[in-house]
């Protein structure tokens, strides 16, 4: 099956080279091939190039995209969207005046989360989760990072993971499955989180590794959470198993997250509400990629991640969604770009590259997604007509988006 999509306006994030993420100020370079033609052939991406290079070829399907856009899929490298129920009502308690600490520490947020998921049949959970999923993709996401980490139980963290399996075997979007059993401590270990810890690593481990459910492990460290000494011995013992980390470091305070992510060399360390010039030191010249979730500033109505500061220092930066039902209960990746041009002062160059070729980077992806590039996935967004790209930040709240192609096919 070959689909030729021509008189593109602009074809957005083209790399002829291999590249695995942008950084610094390279952040600020987006490339692009006005008036372009793109040819997929069997779901992969088999030429590009400018319109006055085209030769007459028979196509099985012809696209004319003039006036619109295409741009690679969103890359959405940190999730929890496989979750039960929603905590509207903990919602309402914040409008009301209280913090999410305090309504954790009164036994909601992840707790309340957990308790939920506990009491769902497995076959619940993946119905609920798929309709997320599939919204998501008509939203423009091609790829998509899952933790677990709302079971805190053996049975519950493997039920969790083995509904990611199954999203993964039903959904031709690229999922990666992250191991997240250190997301908070359970009720019946709250004043033994030793004992907690020991069964995440002599039981829950071995069993996610034996029965291969997880590609990354997470750890949230974080004051009242999991300290630095706890990540690194449960980062170790993944490390035993080829678990890479990704982790929740810096929501709220600035406790050595980072540099036990560094020394564990984690593909991502993520939040980073919190920065120091130590901690963005200690990421410089290193395969870490950084990941702000803004949607989780704008939901808690705490700091945005110093984007800025940060690129400008010469980081790398990717940006995802943190979809999950107590911190960012959005899946919109395009409210994250315009959330990250308004409130981070991300350009619309540096927004694009942070949701594509370094959200991919984030999620181990960069070769099968994440850009317009001979050999990679045909997971497209093709935009209404618009004027330039800068308008997808611009118009907030409004995708966009006409159509999205999952491996060249369009969804919906
Ligand atoms: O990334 N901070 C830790 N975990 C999630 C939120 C979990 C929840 O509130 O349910 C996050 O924000
Ligand atoms: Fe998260």
């Amino acid at each position: 099956m070959i689909t030729l999509f021509k008189n593109i306006k602009e074809l957005i994030q083209v790399r002829n080279e291999t590249i695995s993420f942008v950084s610094g100020k390279n952040m600020n370079v987006l490339p692009t091939i006005k008036n372009a033609y793109l040819l997929v052939e069997n779901g992969i991406i088999a030429d590009f190039g400018s319109m006055s290079n085209l030769k007459s070829m028979d196509a099985d399907e012809v696209i004319d995209a003039t006036g619109k856009m295409i741009l690679p899929t969103w890359c959405d490298s940190h999730t929890h969207l496989v979750y039960s129920g929603n905590r509207e009502s903990e919602f309402v308690d914040r409008i009301k005046g209280l913090s999410y600490q305090e309504i954790a520490n009164k036994g909601g947020g992840i707790l309340n989360s957990a308790k939920k998921l506990q009491e769902t049949s497995e076959d619940n959970l993946y119905e609920q989760s798929k309709v997320r999923l599939e919204e998501v993709i008509r939203l423009g996401t091609g790829a998509i990072e899952i933790k677990s980490g709302y079971g805190l139980t053996l049975e519950s963290e493997l039920k969790m993971l083995r509904v990611i399996k199954r999203l993964k075997e039903n959904y031709t979007v690229p999922i990666k499955a992250t191991f997240l059993g250190a997301h908070a401590v359970p009720s019946e270990f709250k004043n033994n989180k030793e004992g907690y810890i020991k069964l995440l690593i002599e039981e829950v481990l071995p069993q996610v590794a034996q029965q291969k459910l997880a590609e990354y492990m997470d750890v949230f460290c974080e004051k009242g959470y999991f300290s630095v000494e706890d990540t690194e011995r449960i980062l170790q013992a993944g490390k035993k198993y080829g678990l890479t980390p990704k982790i929740h470091v810096n929501q709220f305070n600035s406790i050595g997250g980072v540099q036990a992510g560094v020394k564990y060399k984690a593909l991502s360390v993520d939040h980073l509400e919190e920065m120091t010039n130590e901690d963005i030191e200690a990421l410089k010249n290193t395969k870490t990629m950084p990941v702000a979730l803004p949607g989780c500033s704008y939901f808690l109505s705490i700091p945005y991640t110093p984007a800025r500061k940060m690129i400008d220092a010469g980081l790398p930066l990717a940006l995802a969604t943190d979809y999950n039902p107590g911190s960012s209960p959005s899946g919109n990746m395009n409210f994250v770009v315009s959330a990250a041009s308004v409130k981070m002062k991300m350009t619309p160059e540096e927004a694009i590259n942070a949701v594509t070729i370094n959200g991919a980077y984030a999620m181990g992806l960069e070769k099968e997604v994440g850009s317009i590039t001979v050999g990679k996935r045909a997971n497209i967004i093709l935009t209404k007509p618009i004027n330039s790209y800068g308008f997808i930040p611009y118009s907030f709240g409004n995708p966009q988006i006409e159509s999205v192609y999952i491996s060249g096919k369009k969804i919906g």
